[in-house]
């Protein structure tokens, strides 16, 4: 019989964890969790609420405020994921507005927010069976996962990709605000003082700039039959 496995993938910004993550996921029959869609809902929570803003943040307020912050994923059949509901009230498009990726790394800087958020996560995934994809998931959020995969790829093609997606859905973007905020990001996750982004010194490292999705998805199944 195969074992319940916990699959950790961390890696900059816009490296489509996230779209290998749901299809590593609905292959074994696992579950996906979208932990960045945490730390998005929450910084749009204070975004809505005034405490932060391109250049100020009221963290003591915000703290105060987690208490009225519920975040729930809700499984949507028709997509094939769970979508980010905050406070009961589904997100999921306005959590990727360049408006909420501007502000998230902030937010997520904060350590009170990623105590909670971990917390969330570690409940999630206790029971394995779950693909998490996020910064900080095979370094702190679950250390003991059996496959730690890291993903990076040149800030070029990740912002094309990005730009890509949000030109698609009819955001009014550009191409240079894209590139900056993903390096922007990339600093600021990698060197905040809590729970950094680093690759965790077993994770095994993806460059996927020249992958293709199909070509990531083949070594990543080897990678996880072989765990099973
Ligand atoms: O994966 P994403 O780009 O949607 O994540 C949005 C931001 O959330 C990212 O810039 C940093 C933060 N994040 C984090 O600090 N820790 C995680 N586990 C996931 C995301």
């Amino acid at each position: 019989m195969s074992k319940n496995i916990i699959i950790a993938i961390d890696g900059f910004s816009s490296t489509g964890k996230s779209t290998i993550a749901k299809l590593i996921a609905k292959k074994y029959n696992y579950i996906y969790v979208d932990t960045g869609a945490m730390y998005r809902a929450v910084t749009l929570f204070a975004k809505n609420n005034q405490l932060v803003g391109l250049d100020f943040l009221k963290d003591e307020e915000l703290i105060d405020s987690l208490k009225d912050i519920t975040l729930t994923f809700k499984f949507n059949k028709d997509l094939g994921f769970a979508e980010m509901f905050l406070n009961g009230v589904n997100v999921e498009k306005e959590i990727r507005s360049i408006e909420v990726s501007q502000l998230v790394s902030k937010v997520a800087a904060i350590s009170e927010v990623r105590k909670k958020l971990v917390k969330e996560q570690q409940l999630m995934g206790k029971e394995g069976g779950v693909v998490m994809d996020g910064r900080d998931i095979g370094t702190v959020v679950f250390p003991e996962a059996e496959l730690k995969l890291f993903m990076t790829a040149s800030a070029d093609k990740r912002a094309t990709r990005r730009y890509k997606e949000l030109i698609e859905r009819g955001d009014d973007v550009n191409f240079e605000e894209i590139l900056f905020n993903v390096q922007e990001r990339d600093r600021i996750d990698s060197t905040r003082k809590d729970s950094p982004l680093v690759k965790a010194e077993e994770a095994i490292e993806f460059d996927n700039s020249d992958m293709s999705i199909e070509e990531q998805f083949k070594s990543i199944c080897t990678l996880v039959d072989n765990k099973l």
